[in-house]
């Protein structure tokens, strides 16, 4: 171009950032990589070609890991991760600030390599990934260094199995590898078969930092190596990809005891309200749908505008469209480079080309030849449409409208995922009405696609579970100290007492604040420990199940409830049972056969003392993220709660599990203890007398293992706890995966339900969901 045809157009001329070094390390590596093992670089194996989606070149040939090479690196990790524990959060820190000082030193060379493998452009590899990967270990070296003190009895998992997609290759590196170093663990992660080429690069910076060998392990290949890593001898499994994978894998670790944390798909809302600053919303929506091509879990893909204004935004969004450069993701003054490779360009077109509905509008800007897609907008939809309920993970944003801030929260939590959302509007009351009630794991107001390392991120419903991020991201490499006791399986007792009774003592259910009869009419006999008969105790099935569900669901009016409110009534439901105190000590005593009843009925009024306690003190916090705002990481309830509730200590287990749920603003379907069950059935008469809102807690009785399925493939629960002494950890887990429920199960483990372990912030992490809104102060 000469400088006069740029006056004439006043076009962005080309800016191609160099690409030598990072092609001159390719060369230096030999061009042909192995995987990163105990702090070496194997030969290179049978691989794969890993090509510049924008150009089509081999730029590196990768090998596909074999069991061997997964094994010899879980074997390193496994030999290196006592000593690297042993360390302390103090030696640690210094290796994660070498590693931090490191990738800035490198920065530029990071940058390149990255877009050239991924396609992206370099404008936000060198701005956005690079820097925030780096801000990742930074922000962890403190962690680190802040361990031993701030996070007394937390103790390392072990070795982590870490799998990554392409979409931003170092980024989801970091996000996984700087919190499981901090806290004392060692990796063996795998990065996506497409983009693998900054994490080798990563390996050489952690044998330049002088990192122990063995402490980070690297191999490479495609899901059938994701999958070894999986079945690998590993404590954990941090995965970031597609949410059919993430199912599989919450399959494949069923009932494994490892900790799992999965951070999947989404398609998330972008709301414009009529008052927005529409110029600014539309430039948000160039960052929300057409940054990295679309290929972001978080995307701004489903804009929802207000009716008012659609013609007008959707005029301004196509002018925008039309102004958006698609070219050499090298070149500086690029906006949308290629997508990542020809499989997903196809894939991107294949669901698009299907639709028939609405109006698409692609932008009119050249597109190159390759691996290129065109920033589309797609306008008119039904909110059923496939191409609103999918997620396209490429430049392609639908759009629909809607009249009233309600029917905006209905359509924006008319999906299965529930990853992000964006709200749009000048008016505060607008925004700060919407965002809490938006079923999203991350909420930005007026801005979108914010990320930082203090600030946690992660999904609800089907976009997964666990936060990468801050302090609560810490969480998922940490377990508390000491040797978990084995479960004992407590059985009921027999007897032979002959029916019928001159009196029915046969309990009843408990649903939506009723006494209820079960669906199928049975009940069975609960005898003591001399064989005499105590009394009768419903057995629920799954349409009881489904019915306590549905009562649940209804009572949602207690999750918005003031904590204040649930103080209250939570006290009040101590001061009833602690007024029935001596009564249900002696029925325990007689269903259990010991002396401890007194002491149990003790302990569970003090726990929901605690709760009562705890209720209004559980705080969120703001998150220190480098912005002219606030980064609010919020407790919200996780929603219905199904918990099998402990055995042994029949009225002390059901309260020690309903209280911090409930306190937390959840509804709890709770079945009873299995052997000794009529503790709970007398149990709702004290609910009955102290104002708790009919179908916040729901009890049924039975037989635990029959009941375990039905709960963990129910669609309308959020989580499901097992402190059952059945083991019943796999059969949940396996079931969860149906809707990627919560699960938080014992694991063959037994608690001490009258101690410390009985009680605490490990109840009331695992009775909240972390919302993180971001609301930056504005001009
Ligand atoms: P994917 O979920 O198949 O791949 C992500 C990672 O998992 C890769 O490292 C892959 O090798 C590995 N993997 C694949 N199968 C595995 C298995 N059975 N066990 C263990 N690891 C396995 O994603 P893919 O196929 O690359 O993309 C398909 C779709 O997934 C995209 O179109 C997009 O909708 C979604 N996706 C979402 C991402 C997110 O960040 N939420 C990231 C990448 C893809």
């Amino acid at each position: 171009m000469t400088v006069k045809q740029i006056f004439d157009s006043m076009d962005y001329g080309p800016a191609p950032e160099a690409a030598g070094d990072a092609l001159a390390w390719l060369v230096d590596q030999g061009d042909r990589f192995g995987h990163f093992i105990d702090g070496v670089f194997t030969d290179p194996g049978d691989g794969f070609d890993s090509r510049n989606p924008a150009t089509g070149e081999v730029l590196a040939t990768l090998s596909q890991a074999t069991q061997a090479d997964v094994d010899a690196a879980v074997a390193a990790a496994r030999a290196a991760q006592g000593k690297w524990a042993r360390l302390g959060g103090r030696g640690r820190a210094r290796y994660l600030y070498a590693i931090a000082r490191l990738l800035q030193k490198h920065s530029r060379l990071f940058a390149v390599l990255e877009t050239l493998d991924n396609g992206k452009p370099i404008r936000e590899s060198r701005d956005i990934d690079i820097p925030l990967a780096q801000r990742h270990f930074y922000h962890h070296a403190g962690y680190a260094q802040l361990m031993e003190a701030e996070l007394p009895g937390r103790e390392p998992l072990g070795v982590c199995g870490q799998i990554i997609p392409w979409n931003f290759p170092l980024l989801m590196l970091a996000w996984k590898v700087a919190p499981a170093l901090a806290m004392g663990n060692t990796v063996v992660l795998k990065p996506a078969e497409w983009t693998s080429l900054t994490a080798l690069l990563f390996a050489d910076i952690c044998r330049q930092a002088g990192l122990p060998k063995g402490v980070v392990n690297i191999v490479t290949g495609d899901g059938a190596v994701g999958e070894m890593i999986v079945n690998a001898d590993v404590d954990k499994i941090a995965f970031t990809g597609s949410t059919e994978v993430g199912r599989r894998i919450r399959q494949a670790t069923a009932g494994r005891g490892i900790p799992l944390t999965l951070e999947l798909g989404g398609k998330s809302p972008y709301i414009v309200f009529e008052d927005a600053d529409l110029d600014s919303a539309v430039e948000g929506l160039v960052d929300a749908i057409w940054f990295n091509q679309g290929q972001v879990c978080c995307a701004g893909s489903r804009l929802l505008v207000q009716e008012g204004i659609a013609p007008r935004f959707h005029a301004k969004l196509r002018a925008r469209m039309d102004k958006l450069r698609i070219g050499d993701p090298l070149d500086k003054s690029v906006d949308v480079g290629a997508i990542v490779d020809p499989l997903q360009r196809n894939r991107i077109a294949a669901l698009v080309d299907a639709n028939a509905e609405g109006e698409t509008y692609r932008a009119a800007c050249p597109l190159p030849d390759g691996c290129f897609y065109p920033p589309t907008l797609i306008s008119g939809l039904s909110p059923a449409s496939p191409l609103m309920q999918e997620e396209i993970f490429g430049p392609v944003l639908v759009s629909s409208t809607f009249r009233t801030p309600d029917e905006a929260v209905q359509m924006a939590n008319n999906t299965r995922y529930g990853l992000a959302a964006t709200v749009w509007s000048e008016n505060i009351n607008t925004a700060l009405d919407v965002a809490p009630r938006l079923a999203a794991g991350v909420v930005w107001v007026n801005g979108t696609n914010l990320f930082d390392a203090a600030a946690p991120f992660g999904g609800v419903r089907e976009s997964g579970f666990g936060r990468e991020g801050g302090w609560e991201g810490l969480a998922a490499y940490t377990r508390p100290g000491g040797k978990p006791k084995a479960l004992k399986p407590v059985a009921a007792f027999d007897g032979d007492e002959a029916e019928p009774q001159p009196v029915d003592r046969t309990a009843k259910l408990y649903v939506g604040g009723k006494q209820a009869r079960p669906d199928g009419g049975y009940a069975r006999n609960v005898f003591d420990r001399r064989g005499r008969l105590i009394g009768q105790a419903p057995i629920a099935n799954r349409k009881d199940i489904r019915n306590a569900v549905e009562a649940a669901r209804g009572a949602s009016g207690w999750s918005s409830a003031t904590a204040h409110l649930r103080a209250q009534v939570i006290y009040y439901i101590a001061e009833n049972l602690a007024a029935r105190g001596s009564e249900f000590a002696a029925q325990i005593d007689r269903m259990t056969g010991g002396k401890s009843g007194a002491k149990e009925v003790d302990a569970a009024v003090a726990r929901l003392f605690t709760y009562a306690a705890w209720a209004d003190k559980f705080d969120g916090r703001v998150a220190q993220a480098p912005l002219r705002g606030v980064a609010m990481a919020l407790r919200e309830p996780c929603g219905v709660i199904c918990a099998l509730c402990p055995d042994d200590v029949p009225l002390l287990g059901l309260v020690s599990v309903m209280a911090p749920a409930i306190a937390m603003g959840n509804r709890v379907v709770l079945v009873a203890s299995e052997p000794f069950p009529l503790a709970a059935t007398d149990f709702y008469q004290v609910l009955d007398t102290s104002d708790v809102p009919g179908g916040v807690v729901n009890i049924l009785t039975g037989s635990h293992a029959d009941l375990a399925p039905t709960l963990a493939t129910h669609a309308d629960v959020e989580a499901v706890w097992s402190f059952s002494s059945t083991d019943l950890a796999a059969e949940i887990e396996r079931g969860a995966a149906g809707n990627l429920k919560r699960t938080w199960v014992n694991n063959g483990h037994s608690r001490d339900w009258l101690g410390a372990e009985g009680e605490g912030r490990e109840f009331l992490d695992a009775a909240t969901e972390v919302k993180t809104v971001w609301v930056p102060y504005g001009a």
